[in-house]
């Protein structure tokens, strides 16, 4: 996707990952204060403080994660991404698709969200609801994904992840 092929990712492409995997598991883990909150304003009673706290939590860092992918593509663009070490041919093919299947979802999940919050487009509720196997899915896949660089094939793909400076 990147015009250049830098050694690692940058600083600031780090940071936005791993922020945004945080988020992603504080969204999923909390999701109930959500649906507590949104049930009780649909049936005219006052949220709990705790559900209005989650509940609110829910909505404002779920669309910064939105703000989040659009920067993260940009950087991409700006910057690139390092080149894909060594490794089987349907491996890297696998690599790239989640990628992409976790890009995607980085967007379709709280363009969703909105579309059934502030919309009130109630078809949007099925794939926000359908969300949280195929996260789980992609990121297992992933975490496994790179365990198996880190400790079979000994690289530097889970480094360059966590570090600016990692070598190959
Ligand atoms: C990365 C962002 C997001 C993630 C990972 C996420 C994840 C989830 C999950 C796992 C649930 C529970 C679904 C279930 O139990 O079946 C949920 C519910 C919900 N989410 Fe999100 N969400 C995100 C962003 C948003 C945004 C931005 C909004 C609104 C602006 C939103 C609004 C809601 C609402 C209203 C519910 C409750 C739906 C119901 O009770 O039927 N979400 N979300
Ligand atoms: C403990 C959890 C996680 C680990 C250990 C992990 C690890 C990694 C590593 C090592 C890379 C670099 C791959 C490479 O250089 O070829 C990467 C890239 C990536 N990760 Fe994760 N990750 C985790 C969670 C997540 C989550 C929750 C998401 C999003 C939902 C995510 C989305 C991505 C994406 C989209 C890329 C591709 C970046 C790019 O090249 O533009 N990761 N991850």
């Amino acid at each position: 996707m990147g015009r250049q092929t830098p050694e690692t990712y940058s600083k600031a492409q780090i940071v936005l990952h791993w922020a945004v995997a945080v988020i992603i598991l504080f969204q999923i883990t909390f999701a109930d204060g959500i649906e507590e909150y949104g049930d009780a304003l649909r049936d005219g009673q006052s949220p709990g403080t705790l559900d209005t706290i989650l509940g609110n939590a829910h909505i404002w860092l779920g669309i910064t994660v939105l703000a989040l992918a659009v920067l993260r593509i940009a950087l991409r663009l700006i910057q690139g991404a390092p080149a894909p070490v060594p490794a089987p041919k349907l491996q890297d093919l696998a690599a790239k698709a989640v990628h992409v299947l976790l890009y995607a979802v980085l967007f379709i999940t709280p363009m969703s969200g909105i579309a059934m919050w502030f919309f009130g487009v109630k078809e949007a509720g099925g794939p926000h609801h359908l969300i949280e196997k195929v996260i789980v899915v992609l990121v297992a896949l992933h975490v496994t994904g790179a365990l198996w660089h880190h400790f079979v094939q000994k690289d530097n793909v889970l480094k360059r992840m966590l570090s600016s400076k990692a070598s190959a």
